[in-house]
């Protein structure tokens, strides 16, 4: 997510709006930028990389002013770089903008500035926004006051937005936009605040004043007015105290970032799911891999490489690819593939699957592969990282910033995007079915069902400590559900450190039932698919001692009499249900690990990016 921060008041606003933003390097960016305002003009500088190189790059640029907005850009739409990094500013220089959210229309308003001659110079959607103000205002400023065009050029976006606009002619407000992403007003003694969250705020002042939906504010250095949806309206705004300390707010009021971004999901799938499915469902869009789907569909083999979580995700993603679309896919280990003689030659794919695009094995089975004259295709979720660049073609997941080194809301975006491109690709290859037509129905309520799941929370804390002295556990899963198992088990290894395996339940009778007995707890992932098999799976735990916990979307009393404890989930397709039933598994080792006091978010010996060997 970005980070915005706007100052206006009796002090200097570039000390002041950069400390802001360094409160906000927690939320994961690439690159940063300020725009001053003083009487005479807007001062713009901005750069890729850190905070800290924007300081650089000001420090020879001295500008006294006491009004200004910066930013931190999570990229989304065009590679970090400094072109592409905010404040973007209009072709009049008199709009100056910073943002946090995703303009879906923005090629369309983009064709349409084309058309009056108006040329964008970056490759984001928010540059197309500040040209499109600018557009409106120089046609419109002797009639109507500012926020009335700015309420006009936001009316004609599709999308979601924090936005702060200065302009040169209104040299005492910062206008403060919100839809679908956070804003929130720091009322001061002589100066007012606006940010993305109250943690660049807290140290001026605990009075904030939140934005809600489709309000526009008009702030200036003793006073701020909410504008409702019409305008005219000034919504009476009720003054809050921030009872949070700074890193509670970090932390979005969750005591880890792994929990924070577990409940996250809820609007993480949603975010990768935006704007690739028509709402009613007619098509499926994926822009990123358009140009290669021929490539794709023609190829004699997919592979698909990722590692850990990602290579989890893989294995889902291979099943609905063979399932759906005919084609033979194998998921392999990057570490594992890099190595292999694997016949890869121009006929083959290989997707790779990375949650920060770093990693170094599944970098080198990119390069190797694109070596061989493979088509490659990077499903990542970091903007402009390595693996995103290097291959031919990709889907970005959209999932926001993943900080808990073990990965969660990243596997889910990824299973949905696997199932989007899938989706995508049976369209282009004219395949159509009742299975097709209920997963993209599906998808369409998803998140609904991820909001539903969450609610397990309470019943998987009681669970946990009955568990939490365990020493090992065995996860089972059959057909989707066994990528769901091993993942499960490796998010409680990774986080509590008790050993965990996931296991396709079948195997169990080929080794691992020796394991069984009253301290081996069991975690089974129950559906409606091979119920009966997977029941007398369970059936061969209990009969020897082992003590079984379910997570299924079918409880009845023949599955409560196997179990000790039984976590219902939605029931869903079963190709979006991995998504589903992984959230209780996220939240049992979750639970477990703080039980035993493990450091959640940077468990030991582990990175967040394994960008070696
Ligand atoms: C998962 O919780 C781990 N953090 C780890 O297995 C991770 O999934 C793996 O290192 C791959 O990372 P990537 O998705 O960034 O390539």
């Amino acid at each position: 997510m970005c980070g915005i921060v706007g100052y206006i008041g009796r002090r200097q606003s570039q000390k002041i709006i950069l400390s802001g933003l360094k409160r906000l390097e927690y939320r994961g960016y690439d690159s940063a930028g300020i725009a001053t305002f003083n009487e005479e003009k807007i001062s713009v500088t901005k750069c890729s990389g850190k905070v800290t190189d924007l300081e650089k790059k000001l420090s020879n640029k001295p500008h006294s002013s006491t009004m200004g907005i910066g930013h931190t850009r999570w990229a989304t739409h065009g590679a970090p770089n400094d072109n592409n990094a905010h404040p973007h500013i209009d072709f009049n220089n008199k709009i100056v903008v910073v943002h946090n959210g995703i303009f879906e229309n923005y090629s369309s308003i983009k064709q349409l500035l084309l058309e009056n001659g108006i040329y964008t110079k970056t490759d984001t959607d928010t540059e197309v926004i500040a040209q499109f103000i600018g557009f409106l205002y120089s046609k419109e400023k002797d009639f109507m006051p500012f926020n009335a065009i700015l309420r006009m050029a936001l009316k004609e976006v599709v999308g979601t937005y924090g936005l702060l606009v200065m302009c040169l002619d209104q040299p005492e407000k910062i206008y403060a936009a919100k839809s679908g992403a956070p804003l929130v007003i720091g009322v001061g003694d002589g100066e007012n605040f606006i940010a993305s969250d109250t943690s660049p705020i807290i140290e001026h002042t605990r009075n904030i004043v939140y934005l809600d939906e489709e309000e526009i504010a008009v702030v200036t250095k003793d006073d701020y007015k909410v504008l409702g949806d019409d305008n005219s309206v000034v919504v009476p705004k009720e003054i809050e105290t921030i009872k949070y300390s700074l890193d509670q707010i970090e932390k979005g009021g969750y005591e880890h970032f792994m929990l924070k971004e577990i409940f996250e999901q809820f609007s993480s799938v949603s975010e990768s799911i935006r704007g690739r499915i028509a709402p009613d469902i007619a098509e499926v869009r994926m822009g990123g891999i358009s140009g290669w789907t021929n490539n794709i569909l023609e190829a004699n083999q997919i592979y698909i490489t990722a590692c850990g979580t990602s290579w989890h995700a893989g294995l889902i993603g291979g099943y609905m690819i063979e399932e759906v679309l005919g084609i033979p896919v194998k998921v392999e280990y990057a570490s594992e593939l890099r190595y292999r003689k694997a016949p890869i030659d121009s006929k083959t794919v290989v997707m790779a699957i990375s949650q920060s695009g770093e990693t170094a094995d599944t970098l080198a089975t990119i390069r190797k592969s694109k070596e061989k004259g493979a088509t490659t295709v990077g499903i990542v979720n970091v903007v402009g990282s390595t693996i995103a660049r290097e291959t031919d073609c990709g889907v970005y997941i959209h999932a926001g910033p993943e900080i808990g080194v073990a990965s969660t809301k990243a596997f889910t975006s990824q299973v949905t995007i696997l199932c989007l491109m899938t989706l995508y690709l049976a369209q282009k290859k004219g395949v159509e079915s009742e299975d097709i037509t209920q997963m993209k129905t599906e998808l369409i309520t998803l998140t609904e069902k991820v909001k539903t799941v969450l609610k397990v929370d309470d019943l998987i804390k009681k669970i946990a400590i009955d568990y939490k002295d365990s020493q090992n556990f065995l996860y089972l899963g059959r057909g989707y559900q066994f990528p769901v198992a091993l993942e499960g088990a490796l998010k409680l290894k990774e986080i509590s450190y008790i050993h965990a395996e996931g296991y396709p339940a079948a195997e169990m009778k080929h080794g691992p039932i020796a394991l069984i007995d009253e301290k081996m707890p069991v975690v089974a992932v129950v559906t409606h698919r091979a119920y009966d098999k997977i029941v007398s799976n369970i059936q061969q735990v209990k009969a020897r001692g082992g003590k079984v916990i379910i997570v299924t979307s079918e409880v009845n009393k023949e599955l409560e009499n196997f179990s000790e404890h039984i976590i219902e989930v939605p029931s869903i397709h079963h190709c979006l249900s991995p998504i589903i039933n992984i959230i209780p598994l996220q939240l049992l080792a979750y639970h477990i690990a703080v039980l035993r006091r493990c450091n959640v978010d940077q468990p030991r010996n582990l990175a967040k990016s394994v960008t070696v060997e």
